[in-house]
């Protein structure tokens, strides 16, 4: 039986993080390493993405979010958001068979209103074929940032305040949450980091308060199943409080 006063275990008893969420870094210093074109490390970090989903469902995780393309991501060369987008539609009709084999329903959050026409529709139908599947939810994180979600939710509040139907003093945190792009999205319990950068880059600002943090110094491209299972053995060795006491064995 599980002892709920061991502190690395929620209170259902279980070290398995209920959300993985990912900043896949390092695709460019992949390639470079490997004296390779950058779009080879973004190739590379396709394989990845395939091994570590299927991984991380065989796990029992219950929601795997990848920041797949940032809003801060459309700076960058328009060739290369053009390999980037080629990729990814590439990889949400490729990955159907698999995705529905798995039960995994795929999910999106982001300003999806900006990526091509050819990227929304290939999405749309992944997301409409899962909708019903029970397993891992598959969240992509498209065209997306942490400050622009929570600009979007003050705004609808905003709305719903104009509107009468919200009073400014009614609203709460949990309001906020109801008007993010997933707001039945579980907070993540585990952020990992590819490439060995130190930060958070916008990402699940608001959902992000009490997640556990596991940077890796391996670019996206080298992380498959053993760097994976490196990082869930350090989040199943922290003690996680939320801000409370370490409970302590009477
Ligand atoms: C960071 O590498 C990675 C990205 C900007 C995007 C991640 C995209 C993929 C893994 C491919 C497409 C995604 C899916 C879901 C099919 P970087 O280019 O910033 O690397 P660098 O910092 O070393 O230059």
């Amino acid at each position: 039986m599980s002892d709920v006063r061991d502190p690395r275990r929620t209170a259902s008893g279980d070290v398995t993080p209920r959300h993985v969420a990912i900043i896949m870094d390092g695709n460019g210093r992949w390639a470079r390493e490997h004296k390779q074109p950058r779009t080879r490390g973004h190739y590379m970090g396709v394989e990845s993405v395939r091994t570590v989903t299927r991984a991380c469902a065989r796990r029992g995780v219950g929601q795997l979010t990848l920041y797949a393309f940032s809003e801060e991501n459309w700076k960058r060369p328009r060739r290369e958001v053009r390999v980037l987008m080629r990729l990814l539609r590439r990889f949400l009709i490729s990955e159907r068979g698999e995705i529905m084999q798995n039960g995994i329903r795929l999910t999106a959050i982001g300003r999806l209103d900006r990526l091509p026409a050819d990227v929304r529709k290939a999405l749309d139908e992944s997301r409409d074929m899962s909708a019903q599947n029970t397993g891992m939810v598959l969240c992509l994180a498209l065209s997306y940032g942490g400050r622009q979600e929570i600009v979007d939710a003050v705004r609808a509040v905003c709305g719903r305040v104009r509107a009468g139907e919200l009073e400014p003093e009614d609203i709460t945190e949990e309001v906020i949450t109801a008007h993010l792009y997933q707001p039945k999205m579980p907070p993540p319990d585990l952020l990992i980091r590819t490439a060995g950068e130190m930060r958070i880059s916008n990402f699940l600002l608001w959902q992000m308060s009490y997640t556990e943090l596991v940077v890796t110094p391996v670019c996206w491209p080298g992380f498959r199943e053993d760097e994976l299972d490196d990082a869930l053995r350090a989040y199943a060795s922290r003690v996680r409080t939320f801000g409370g006491l370490v409970p302590q064995s009477s």
